[in-house]
């Protein structure tokens, strides 16, 4: 027996993990050797760690609840859009389109999550929820982006160029790469897609004993969103931000279809307030709502995440009765690139793993065969994003309309909440809004006007990014539904029906 074995044997027996070799006598040699290598890749005890700390945070949270330390966040760092005039949207807009042309703004999808809510075994940024143009999300928010730097340079007369920062995981890399190279990064410059990889972390039984996913491969899963700022350093990105000439990054998650990236008015609006760190949040819908909230914890801004959020805060009322914890926030986050810098420049970033209780496919220990129990069974620890907050010497709220700009995509079809269905609804309804505030009217095939509820209506990210252009379009119009509003048409006249009717290629329900 080779001495390496030998160590590796002691080293995990040291830690109380031999069980990693259970399978030794019944592999062959390659399996034994890509079980060794893949052990020899992490860091044992370093990962243990990580776990107890972890658990012990999590046990010290059940009997101290972080809810001694929580406050709700100071007003004057909050602004809202509903609460703004529109001259004031449109100059903080402006700002923000301004930065843009000045080169200093990107925008970073988190699209290393495995989405097994959803129970897709492709990239959730390649879903289609079933849209008239069937467009999935990638290429929703690649369209955004480049009707964005079409509005900067209307602004400005200055070419602007939004970098779009990918972060995959192991799972998602490739066919995220795959996928847009084949649909030619959806007409934006592919020297402007960056596509780059978080890290992976090992998984334990709730004993902390680390799993084994095949009798030869470690059970691992992404480190969680978390992992954004070891990424950025170990895959170079934080340089490639700073050679850029950037100020500010958008960072958001990948499930929410009315996301705007890059969203000018929240970029304005962060530059205002000279903050380093930002997050968009909406009001809570109900109290137990899955969305983390933002709140001061031992002072500092923090969020405290759903799954660790007591009844009782999440319940709390003030006097005028609304939530005492009601910003909602929603994965949509700017960190200012000096902060990024900051944060992600030392080995240790200093945040903290969380805890999820998950189904973890392990080998079965009689046949070896990885199987996934319809139960959780083990622990996967992960690091969030938002744990960066504190860290900011400067930071602001932005408070968006839920219908405007909220509705993930989390859950399979037939599920009560955030499925492809509601996504796909709150996409159409908001376009049918934007219609009828600029004066068109929604007809049916006789040309009767039709409920909003029934009205279906996309319009293209490259004709208007929240609503902007559309007044010369279709003010005093009768639109059929179905309706897709596509940048073929040429925009200098009004439109006739027949520039606007596209059926769909199948019915949308
Ligand atoms: C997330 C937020 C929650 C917010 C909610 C709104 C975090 C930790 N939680 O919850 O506060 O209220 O969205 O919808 O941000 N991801 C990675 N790598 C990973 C894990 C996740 O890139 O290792 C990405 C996902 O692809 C996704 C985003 O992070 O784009 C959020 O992850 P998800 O698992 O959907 O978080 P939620 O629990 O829904």
């Amino acid at each position: 027996m080779p001495s390496d074995y030998d160590a590796l044997k002691s080293k995990l027996e040291a830690h109380g993990q031999a069980h990693l070799l259970y399978f030794r006598d019944r592999l062959t040699d390659s399996e034994r050797n890509s079980l060794i290598a893949d052990i020899a890749e992490i860091n044992v005890e370093e990962s243990l760690e990580h776990f107890q700390q972890a658990m012990l945070a999590e046990s010290q949270n059940d009997t101290k609840p972080l809810d001694s330390s929580m406050e709700p966040v100071p007003q004057d760092i909050c602004g809202s859009a509903s609460e703004s005039s529109p001259e004031e949207l449109e100059s903080l807009e402006n700002r923000g389109l301004r930065l843009m042309a000045e080169g200093k703004v990107a925008t970073l999808l988190l699209a290393g999550g495995q989405g097994t809510r959803l129970g897709v075994v492709y990239p959730k940024g390649m879903y289609d929820i079933g849209l008239p143009s069937h467009k999935s999300l990638y290429q929703l928010q690649a369209e955004r982006i480049l009707r964005l730097q079409i509005l900067a340079e209307e602004l400005t007369g200055q070419k602007a160029t939004i970098p779009w920062y990918i972060m995959t995981s192991e799972h998602t890399r490739e066919p995220t790469i795959q996928f847009l190279s084949d649909r030619n990064y959806f007409g934006l410059d592919p020297m402007q897609v960056l596509v780059f990889e978080q890290g992976m972390m090992v998984c334990f039984s709730p004993e902390g004993k680390i799993l084994l996913e095949t009798p030869s491969r470690l059970a691992r899963a992404p480190d969680g969103n978390g992992g954004l700022f070891r990424a950025l350093r170990d895959s170079g990105i934080i340089d490639d931000m700073e050679k850029r000439g950037l100020v500010y990054v958008h960072v958001y998650g990948v499930d929410n279809v009315l996301v705007r990236p890059a969203d000018p008015i929240f970029v304005g609006y962060c530059d205002e307030k000279g903050a380093e760190c930002a997050a968009k949040v909406v009001h809570k819908a109900l109290p137990r709502e899955a969305v983390g909230v933002i709140c001061l914890v031992d002072g500092k801004y923090n969020v405290v995440e759903y799954s660790e959020l007591t009844t009782e805060k999440a319940e709390q009322r003030g006097p005028d009765g609304r939530l005492t914890y009601c910003l909602g926030s929603i994965c949509n986050h700017i960190f200012s690139v000096p902060f990024l810098k900051r944060i992600s420049g030392s080995k240790k970033d200093g945040l903290k793993y969380h805890i999820a209780r998950k189904s973890i496919p392990v080998a079965d220990p009689d046949t070896g065969e990885s199987k996934a129990p319809s139960k959780p069974n083990g622990i996967k620890i992960e690091k969030f994003v938002f744990d960066a907050f504190p860290l900011a010497k400067t930071f602001a709220c932005w408070e968006v309309r839920r219908e405007d700009e909220f509705s993930p995509l989390k859950n399979r079809p037939g599920e009560s909440a955030d499925t492809p269905k509601t996504a796909r609804q709150a996409l159409l309804s908001f376009h049918q809004r934007l219609i009828a505030a600029q004066g068109g009217i929604i007809v049916d095939e006789d040309g009767h006007p039709i409920s909003p509820e029934d009205a279906i209506v996309e319009i293209s990210p490259l004709v208007s990014y929240r609503g902007e252009g559309l007044t010369p379009l279709v003010e005093g119009q009768r639109l059929r539904s179905p309706l897709q509003l596509n940048p073929t048409v040429n925009h200098s006249k009004k439109l006739a029906d027949s520039d606007l009717f596209l059926p769909p290629e199948e019915t949308v329900h």
